[in-house]
């Protein structure tokens, strides 16, 4: 206790306050935040000005927040605080399919469909066939497990973006796999997107001299029984954003060649036109 609180002793002062917490989590946590804000202040030297821009950053971060959008996390994910924890949580064997983060627009539940399904509703778009297996780490095939997908269309919009516009549902699907742990679906080639620009943290995006993009990619989240669920991204080889995504969430692992088929005879074993585009993608999961 002080009834001195300087420059030099502030730190000291502050994190002793916090000595006596009785929640060991709570006191570790604050005391690191006290720890590492404080440095950061040290650091930068902001004058008041500055910290007051900072606090209405911050507001209005919160203000742009509703049921269907969500700032702070946006934020998060531009400074690499998603993927960091994602990849802390998700510590798992090598052999493991890699995770990644889940992104917002997982917000309404995909339809059950089976395999071979057309996810794309919406008639325009490069024809897609994605097959794949579902694997535990030690190769065994997983038969009944879930496969969860969705993404956004070949001009780069979810069907939560363009409501009325595409169809609800459009480029989503839950697939269970059958024999040797196979499942497939027929879509369509995803297109690289911004994340939403006409917020604080689009613009501080755009301030900071950094695009806004996401390179193309499908979502997954593989599911079986006795297993850790994986979420993870397939992302297209050669988009023109794979090494700087806004959010940090490529792993090399995860980048495939989405190959550009011209196979009249396959075209027509899957149902699809010539030419197409195939990927395959096998998602390898930990035992709990
Ligand atoms: C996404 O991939 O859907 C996404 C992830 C993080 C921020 C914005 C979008
Ligand atoms: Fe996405």
């Amino acid at each position: 206790m002080s009834r001195n609180f300087t420059e030099e002793n502030a730190t000291q002062e502050v994190l002793a306050r916090y000595d006596d917490c009785p929640d060991p989590r709570l006191k570790e946590v604050s005391q690191a935040i006290v720890k590492h804000l404080h440095a950061l202040i040290r650091e930068i030297e902001p004058t008041t000005q500055e910290w007051m821009q900072a606090i209405e950053f911050l507001t209005r971060t919160g203000q742009k927040c509703d049921d269907v959008r969500q700032e702070f996390i946006l934020l998060s994910d531009v400074l690499g605080v998603s993927t960091l924890v994602d990849a802390i949580n998700n510590r798992k064997p090598p052999e493991a399919t890699e995770s990644t983060v889940l992104g917002p627009f997982h917000m309404v539940e995909s339809p059950p469909l089976p395999n071979g399904a057309d996810v794309a509703q919406h008639g325009t778009g490069e024809p897609l066939v994605v097959t794949g297996q579902v694997v535990s780490v030690d190769g065994t095939p997983l038969v009944g497990a879930k496969v969860d997908i969705w993404q956004a269309n070949e001009e780069g919009f979810y069907d939560v973006q363009k409501p009325g516009e595409l169809p609800d549902l459009n480029l989503r699907g839950l697939f269970t796999t059958e024999d040797d742990g196979r499942y497939w679906f027929r879509s369509i080639t995803p297109s690289y997107y911004p994340i939403p620009t006409d917020g604080p943290v689009g613009e501080f995006v755009t301030a900071s001299g950094r695009h806004p993009n996401r390179p193309a990619h499908i979502h997954f989240i593989g599911m079986a029984e006795g297993h850790e669920p994986v979420v993870t991204h397939l992302f297209v080889e050669g988009d023109p954003w794979i090494e700087s995504d806004v959010v940090f969430g490529v792993k090399e692992t995860l980048v495939r060649d989405f190959d550009l088929m011209d196979d009249p005879a396959k075209a027509a074993e899957y149902g699809v036109s010539n030419p197409f585009r195939h990927v395959h993608n096998v998602i390898t999961l930990a035992p709990v």
